[in-house]
């Protein structure tokens, strides 16, 4: 089955071809303009997807040598997001399903990053553990089978990749900050600082407001010029407390379930440190981890694509009636 996914609901706007679990094309067009602002203004947004969304959608079906003929159904992101984004994406993806008679899907985002590791990995096979880490949520998931999941903890205030891009901020990196932090954190001593680790060996929920706060009055009590001196050390410090976290519960978790799978999707799963440390760690506890290419770690049309395609193969498929849902959860149904 060969399906076109939209995804716009944050600042990406990205179309991909999917034809069974195969990705003939990935278009991603990130928008610089949030970065004079450190963080998104959602009116941008969704001003720029207006105006990206008919060439990547061009380029997208151009690279895959594709037309709204050869393909199946269309697939787009309803929620979670932000609400001006999703509604330029659903209202584009009815407008295309009306013009061309073709079936389309309304799809959750977060099973979007679950499915990134369907597509990169086709052995993956349910049950195991997900860990959901990106911008706007930090997960913990029994994934029993697909479509039928089930939250075993999430965070009780920041997101994991909102904690680095804040972190970032104020060390006076850009923005999105995870990168950057990443990227020095490969030079630095991450024993240099004692940052706290919330919640560690508590179960399965996560707290990063504590660890921004402290990383704010540690950098604030320096004197000139020693921020700028030890940025690799304090980012990497920041880095290992997080990643021991996100770690340890991963493999709690994965132990409590007795399941020997870790998946692993959002954003920060490009991470470095995280992907060393964790299959390393779990290796050690006959825990086997799995994790998306970069290129599918971040928002992006192919994980779309593969979630519509697996519905649609169902004989599901949305009704022009379909609203967007700015805060759906992964078990939430969408029809
Ligand atoms: O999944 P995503 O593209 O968007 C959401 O759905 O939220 O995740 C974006 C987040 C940002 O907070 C960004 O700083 C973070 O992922 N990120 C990283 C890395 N690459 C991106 N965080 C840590 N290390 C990275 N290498
Ligand atoms: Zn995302």
């Amino acid at each position: 089955m060969r399906v076109l996914g939209i995804e716009t609901s944050c600042d990406e706007t990205a179309a991909s071809v999917v034809d069974d679990l195969n990705i003939l094309s990935n278009v991603v067009s990130s928008q610089a303009i949030h970065k004079k602002y450190g963080g998104i203004v959602p009116e941008f947004a969704s001003r720029e997807q207006i105006r990206a969304l008919t060439p990547i959608v061009e380029s997208a079906l151009v690279e895959a040598k594709s037309s709204f003929e050869d393909i199946d159904g269309i697939a787009v992101t309803c929620g979670p997001g932000l609400a001006g984004s999703l509604l330029t994406g659903l209202n584009f993806a009815k407008g295309i399903s009306l013009a061309s008679n073709k079936k389309y899907i309304a799809v959750n985002h977060l099973e979007g990053h679950l499915f990134a590791n369907r597509l990169s990995d086709t052995n993956l096979k349910p049950p195991f553990v997900f860990l959901l880490i990106s911008g706007g949520h930090t997960q913990l998931i029994h994934v029993k089978d697909w479509g039928d999941y089930a939250v075993l903890g999430s965070t009780l205030d920041d997101a994991v990749g909102e904690a680095y891009d804040k972190v970032a901020k104020m060390l006076g990196l850009g923005y999105p900050g995870g990168p950057e932090i990443d990227r020095l954190a490969q030079k630095g001593d991450p024993s240099f600082e004692h940052f706290p680790r919330a919640l560690l060996g508590k179960g399965y929920d996560f707290s990063f407001s504590g660890i921004k706060t402290s990383v704010l009055y540690y950098l604030k009590k320096q004197e000139d010029g020693f921020v700028e001196e030890h940025l690799e050390d304090i980012s990497a410090s920041f880095q290992g407390a997080v990643v021991e976290l996100l770690t340890k519960k991963a493999i709690e978790a994965a132990k409590f379930l007795n399941i020997d799978k870790i998946a692993v999707g959002g954003g920060v799963s490009a991470n470095s440190t995280l992907r060393e440390e964790l299959n390393s760690k779990s290796e050690a506890v006959g825990i086997k981890t799995y994790f998306p290419p970069i290129s599918l770690t971040t928002d992006n049309g192919a994980m779309i694509a593969a979630v519509g395609a697996y519905y649609l193969e169902k004989g599901k498929s949305s009704s022009l009636t379909m609203n967007v849902y700015p805060n759906l959860g992964i078990e939430d149904a969408t029809d």
